[in-house]
């Protein structure tokens, strides 16, 4: 059987105007029209997962609203496992307000609503029970703390190889090292993450150096992912790769980092190797930002695969 993926994390309705160029503070952009996509990081790489052909299992929370109601209805459309996500009444649905400049820039400002009660107990209900065929855990880090740790606590004594995503970097990222989970910063959420490893040794503002130092302290795999620079694989007992960056048609990059780790999430879950793994998300990542949403321009599993057959 396919091996599945749990995916933890957060999910929103995303908001989303496309101006000349992002807003100053206090000041007001017009654009043509606002947009409605389905967002949050953790929706958002599951939907990756799936279209990547992976058996995802979704974990977070809703409120009891529309929003709520139709956020979960474009999951199930993707054939995503959604009966593990919480339906809390009396919380909003979270919102994302995402401004897209003309070179696809983003500016975002999420109210979390029901992604701030998503418990321990949701995930490790989810998790033990997606374990007899489980091949890998994605958690990010826009939902409470508590439920962070569990997936990766759950993951790391259960076996299971666990990705965490440390958008945005949150104080219990750092707590969780020691469980040795495959991260997945981009240059700033890794300069930040090197702050915490920074007491045993300085690490300056060299990327490779960096990823270098904190991989060696959570002995797994660092994968930095640089936007336009391509990705950085930084693992233990080998040397570095630099995978070029694929080409892209950029309209919106909101989600690419979703879709980088859902992909490589459900290439992991089906016994890839790293590098190989990196490179079909790389693959995906570059093509979601051909399109306005996080969503839209994710690509599926042929169409990663003709991609990487054509360059
Ligand atoms: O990573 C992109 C996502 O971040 C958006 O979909 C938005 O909802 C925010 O959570
Ligand atoms: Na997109």
């Amino acid at each position: 059987s396919t091996p599945s993926v749990v995916v933890v994390g957060a999910v929103n309705v995303d908001l989303v105007v496309t101006a000349p160029r992002l807003p100053r503070p206090g000041e007001t952009v017009v654009g043509p029209a606002v947009g409605r996509h389905g967002g949050g990081k953790g929706a958002n790489a599951a939907v990756a997962a799936a279209r990547a052909g992976a058996h995802v299992r979704y974990v977070g929370a809703v409120g009891d609203d529309d929003f709520g109601r139709d956020a979960l209805a474009e999951l199930r459309a993707e054939g995503i496992g959604v009966a593990d996500v919480a339906v809390r009444p009396g919380v909003a649905t979270g919102v994302a307000l995402i401004v897209v400049d003309e070179s696809g820039e983003n500016q975002i400002a999420v109210g979390a609503g029901a992604n701030d009660r998503v418990t321990a107990g949701d995930v490790r209900a989810a998790i033990e029970a997606a374990l007899p065929d489980l091949g890998c855990v994605l958690v990010s880090t826009e939902i409470p703390a508590a439920a962070v740790r569990a997936a990766v606590e759950i993951a790391a004594g259960e076996g299971i190889p666990c990705v965490l995503n440390p958008a945005p970097v949150t104080p219990v990222v750092a707590d969780l090292l020691k469980y040795g989970p495959l991260l997945t910063p981009n240059a700033g959420e890794l300069a930040t993450l090197s702050e915490a490893v920074r007491n045993e040794r300085p690490l300056g503002a060299d990327v490779q150096v960096q990823a270098r130092g904190l991989s060696e302290h959570t002995g797994a795999a660092v994968v930095v992912t640089l936007g336009g620079d391509g990705v950085l694989v930084v693992a233990p007992d080998s040397a570095t790769e630099h995978l070029p960056p694929r080409p892209a048609t950029v309209r919106d990059t909101t989600g690419a980092g979703d879709t980088f780790n859902g992909v490589l999430a459900a290439r992991l879950a089906a016994g890839e190797a790293l590098v190989p793994a990196v490179r079909v998300a790389n693959a995906a990542a570059a093509l979601s930002v051909a399109a306005v949403g996080a969503r839209d321009g994710m690509p599926d599993e042929p169409a990663i695969r003709a991609a990487l057959d054509s360059v």
